[in-house]
């Protein structure tokens, strides 16, 4: 769906790829309604997003409250009239440890908002999203959700659980003016582990991986390019796009090299 003139919700939009992609929908000339639960970052996005003032509205929502996000559709709505599209993008990272040593707090908390903020986001936007001539609906997983990453093993189940849900989403919607599309991002330089409240342990930076961190803007373009192609399936960055080769092709190998390659974390 091509997003000029159309009104775009963004969930996550005072953080990295979140706010990228509302500038970028923004400098493409569509209407946004940007959804965070922190105050501070979201009024950030307002204020980089200044020039574009009266195309962007901003709304204080947690995702994993149900009422509050049914609520946003009608405050959503009385803003812009009506809603063409969704980027379900808000999501957090599990602390660096394994299944064993990971309390049921993080694990709920890892699963409420990349699950079911994602699920109750799609079902309350959904009606919306039908009665219109074209919609979109894009869900941000990650490379975590087709590949198993030591340490992160409960992040990877919640954004699998997205990949699934949007693929069968996608299915559901294929002979309806309903778009959807999945997106697997590989690293992207954000404050994803601070904004999560996680520390990485063991000494291991973007700088000693194998793969350079990509930019979120960068990031951004490719996800808005995919939703205005209508791509089922887009993977972002060098590593994701080689990462999903590899796990299609030998799953077990690629299991063990990206089990090498986050080693460190563990430690
Ligand atoms: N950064 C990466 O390397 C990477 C890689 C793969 C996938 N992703 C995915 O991309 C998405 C965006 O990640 P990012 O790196 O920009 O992270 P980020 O931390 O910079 O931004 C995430 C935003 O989501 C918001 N958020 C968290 N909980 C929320 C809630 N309950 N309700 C509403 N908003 C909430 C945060 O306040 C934050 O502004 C996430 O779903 C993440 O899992 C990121």
């Amino acid at each position: 769906m091509k997003v000029q003139n159309r009104t775009i919700v963004v969930t996550g939009a005072g953080g990295g790829i979140g706010r990228a992609l509302v500038l970028n929908l923004l400098e493409r000339g569509a209407k946004v309604a940007a959804v965070d639960i922190n105050a501070t970052l979201l009024a950030e996005t307002k204020e980089k997003a200044a020039k574009y003032a009266e195309r962007l509205t901003t709304h204080l929502v947690d995702i994993t409250n149900r009422a509050a996000v049914e609520a946003s559709l009608e405050e959503i709505k009385a803003a812009h009239g009506a809603v063409d599209g969704l980027i379900n993008n808000a999501g957090i990272i599990q602390p660096f440890v394994k299944i064993a040593d990971l309390d049921y707090a993080a694990i709920e908390r890892v699963m409420n908002i990349n699950f079911y903020g994602m699920l109750y986001m799609t079902k309350t936007f959904l009606p919306e999203l039908q009665s219109r001539l074209e919609g979109h609906i894009v869900n941000i997983s990650s490379m975590g959700g087709f590949l198993p990453v030591p340490g992160q093993s409960v992040y990877g189940a919640s954004k699998a659980a997205v990949k699934l849900f949007t693929e069968g989403l996608w299915a559901e919607c294929m002979n309806t003016g309903v778009k959807v599309t999945i997106v697997f991002p590989g690293a992207i330089a954000t404050n994803i582990t601070v904004n999560s409240g996680v520390a990485i342990p063991g000494g291991a930076t973007a700088e000693n991986s194998s793969f350079k961190a990509l930019d979120p803007n960068k990031a951004a373009t490719i996800i808005v390019d995919a939703m205005e192609a209508d791509k089922f399936r887009v993977c972002v960055g060098p590593d994701s796009r080689f990462l999903d080769f590899l796990y299609r092709l030998h799953p077990k190998f690629a299991a063990k090299f990206i089990a090498k390659q986050m080693a460190a974390l563990l430690k």
